[in-house]
């Protein structure tokens, strides 16, 4: 039997991971809902993840600041007491032997007032989005466009987060520009009308994420701060880019421009071919140098093979991992992997 290629270790920057499994960005609302501080069950679930040795674990989506929340219980990265409630998750992965990057997430205009501390949910422009808040069963909430004084102020909430989590004891950082959300509203030409220097065409939308990107890396580093990025939009289902690979091309562009190394493109199809022919993946490694982090319903045999193929470097798994702790332990010894059930699986954090 050949190795599985993802069992290799590699470096990266100042990491020297173990081997190219990551542990995806999940939700899992298991943080006290009214502090956003997290508990020794969250401390245990990433410890338990660290003890089967996944090489890079990726947390759940943590906010900045309290009017970055879409659902309940998740966790923030805004106060001390959160600091606290994360060096135990850090220390508990490092004794383990593992590397952890935060998400920072904010979720724009996916909220309610309900969840943002009774202010409306902040946005690009002033443009409701279809459908209903997570858990809280209620449309989402119609959203106030930002100003450029409050673009400044969550840029700074990123920045403070991004310090905050160096302060945790986290490795790194993944900025989640991803799926629909706040900085992927502001790139988006769907959720962003503005007509100052943060709108107009895609390289000027992407001024907002150009310049958090800017100042979350002054804070924690280059070679410690990876992106998520997504044609994906939670709240626009089949929405396509018009033109995929000159997108990408453009997105790549801006992450060259601040000269961010890791990328973390997602989709929840890892094989679906989206430009020109070319996967996703595939169409981000024709322009890209750097490493990429594959994702998206892929299995460890696939995953293999698209390391030796060059297309990515590392795989993320989410599911997976969340439906077998000692996912990495099963793919050493060639085990079946148990199927993911979202009533056994997400309802606990085993
Ligand atoms: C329960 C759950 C929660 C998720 N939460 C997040 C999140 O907080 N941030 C994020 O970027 N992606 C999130 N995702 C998407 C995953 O990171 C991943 O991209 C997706 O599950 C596809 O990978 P998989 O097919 O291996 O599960 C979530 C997925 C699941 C199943």
């Amino acid at each position: 039997m050949t190795t599985n290629r993802l069992l290799e270790p590699i470096r990266m920057g100042p990491w020297n991971l173990r081997n190219r499994i990551v542990m995806a960005p999940m939700t899992r609302c298991f943080a006290d809902d009214h502090t956003g501080v997290v508990g020794q069950d969250v401390v245990d679930y990433y410890r338990r993840r660290a003890a089967d040795g996944v090489g890079l674990i990726l947390t759940e989506g943590i906010n900045p600041s309290p009017r970055a929340k879409g659902t309940f219980g998740i966790p923030g990265l805004y106060n001390e007491a959160h600091v606290e409630g994360w060096t135990k998750v850090t220390d508990a992965v490092h004794r383990e032997g593992g590397t952890i990057a935060a998400q920072l997430w904010h979720v724009g205009r996916l909220s309610h007032r309900e969840l943002t501390g009774g202010y409306p949910p902040q946005a690009p422009s002033r443009l409701r989005a279809d459908g209903l808040v997570h858990r809280l069963r209620k449309p989402y909430d119609m959203p106030e466009e930002m100003s450029t004084t409050d673009i400044q102020e969550v840029i700074e909430q990123f920045a403070q987060a991004a310090k905050y989590a160096r302060m945790a004891g986290f490795d790194g950082v993944e900025v989640h520009a991803a799926h629909g959300y706040l900085i992927d509203q502001f790139n988006s030409e769907v959720t962003n009308q503005r007509v100052d220097r943060y709108g107009g065409g895609l390289a000027q939308r992407l001024t907002f994420m150009k310049e958090l990107l800017t100042a979350v890396v002054q804070e924690i580093g280059i070679d410690r701060t990876i992106v998520r990025f997504s044609e994906i939009k939670d709240d626009l289902p089949g929405y396509k880019w018009s033109d995929p690979e000159q997108t990408i091309q453009t997105i790549l562009q801006a992450f060259l421009e601040i000269g961010i190394n890791v990328l973390h493109p997602s989709t929840n199809r890892y094989r679906e071919s989206l430009a020109n022919g070319m996967t996703l993946h595939q169409c981000v490694r024709k322009h890209w140098r750097g490493i990429i982090l594959g994702v998206g319903n892929l299995d460890p045999e696939l995953a293999s093979a698209e390391i030796t193929e060059g297309t990515i470097d590392l795989a993320a798994f989410g599911r997976p991992i969340l439906a077998n702790p000692d996912f990495v332990q099963r793919i050493r010894h060639g085990q079946m992997l148990e199927p993911f059930d979202p009533h056994r699986h997400l309802n606990s954090l085993i």
